[in-house]
């Protein structure tokens, strides 16, 4: 018998990379589609690999055909390059949504999974938030992965869509050297190397920090619950948080280093406290991330000592 193909979008990317593992682990044939343009040229063992922008209708169609299902990862996936280039942003996470939308409902795909964001909630709600607490996107980015959770809630029920809100997502494979790199790479790199790092603010501000491989498994849960979503949000994320100064404290410990600190100003479209509230993902998906953040940084530190 043919195993059941899943599309994967964005499938070069840091976590496409761990989804396609994890998926190819529960026995899923893996379709990855990337444009490339911030994904890796890697290999990706044991899956079909596709070159194709999917925010075009040609792209997303090639990219759907013979699937049964859709994990939609591709994005123009940073708060800061999006504000400057808020075009493209749209393109790459909204546009890309709306195509897949009408490639996967031609089709009959029936389960969509999309990576949302816990930007979407940006600074409206008191934390931890809920998935129906206010919403008040602060960036292009934001904005854009909001409007993809409408279409996809607009495309129920033959569509069954779940926009899983990710928290900020860390772990081996997140490069520390791209122009707009997320925070625990770059610090994790500079603490290593005994360099200043730089911290936006007062470094007061929250995160809720969610391991790579934790992230992965609740796409996998995500895609085989057995259940409706019907373009539903769900919150993923550790449900801790922890300041940026705790952080960089904490990665210090880690990698017996005594961190050099520089604040600067903060950033533009940075949100101030992040900590999601995740009952629903335990309830409806029967997911609960389990790799502490201690763990998750030495982690990290050993992957990023060999690269
Ligand atoms: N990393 C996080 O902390 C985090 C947090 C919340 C949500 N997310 C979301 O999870 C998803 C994966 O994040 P990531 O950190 O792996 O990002 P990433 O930038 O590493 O991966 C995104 C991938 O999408 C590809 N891509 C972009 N536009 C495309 C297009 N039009 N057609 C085909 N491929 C395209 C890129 O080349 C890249 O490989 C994104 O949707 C992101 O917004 C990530």
């Amino acid at each position: 018998m043919h195993k059941p193909i899943v599309l994967i979008t964005g499938a070069a990317g840091f976590l496409g990379r761990h989804v396609c593992a994890a998926l190819g682990r529960r026995g899923w044939a893996l379709r990855a589609v990337d444009n490339f343009s911030a994904g890796s040229r890697e290999p990706l063992p044991g899956a079909e690999i596709i070159e194709a922008d999917v925010s075009t209708a040609a792209g997303a169609e090639l990219a759907c055909r013979g699937a049964s299902a859709v994990v939609h990862l591709a994005a123009f996936s940073s708060v800061p390059r999006s504000l400057a280039d808020p075009d493209q942003a749209r393109r790459d996470t909204e546009q890309s949504t709306l195509e897949l939308i009408r490639a996967a409902s031609a089709r009959g795909i029936g389960r969509f999974v999309f990576a949302s964001s816990s930007s979407v909630y940006g600074d409206a709600g008191m934390p931890p938030v809920q998935e129906d607490s206010p919403l008040a996107p602060k960036s292009p980015y934001a904005q854009a992965k909001l409007a993809s959770e409408v279409h996809l809630r607009q495309a129920a029920p033959a569509l069954d869509a779940v926009c899983l809100r990710f928290f900020n997502i860390y772990g081996p494979g997140q490069r520390p050297d791209a122009t707009y790199a997320a925070a625990i790479p770059q610090f994790c790199r500079r603490i290593l190397r005994d360099e200043e790092v730089t911290i936006y603010g007062d470094g007061e501000q929250t995160r809720d920090f969610l391991y790579v491989e934790d992230a992965a498994l609740s796409v996998t849960a995500a895609l085989e619950a057995g259940r409706r979503f019907d373009g539903a949000p769900v919150n993923v994320a550790s449900g801790e948080c922890v300041t940026i100064n705790r952080l960089v404290a904490l990665v210090g410990e880690l990698a017996g280093r005594r961190p050099r600190v520089r604040h600067e100003g903060e950033r533009r479209g940075d949100v101030r406290l992040s900590q999601a509230d995740v009952t629903r993902a335990k309830s409806w998906m029967d997911f609960q991330a389990a790799v502490p953040l201690r763990e998750g940084l030495r982690r990290t530190l050993a992957w990023l000592s060999g690269h």
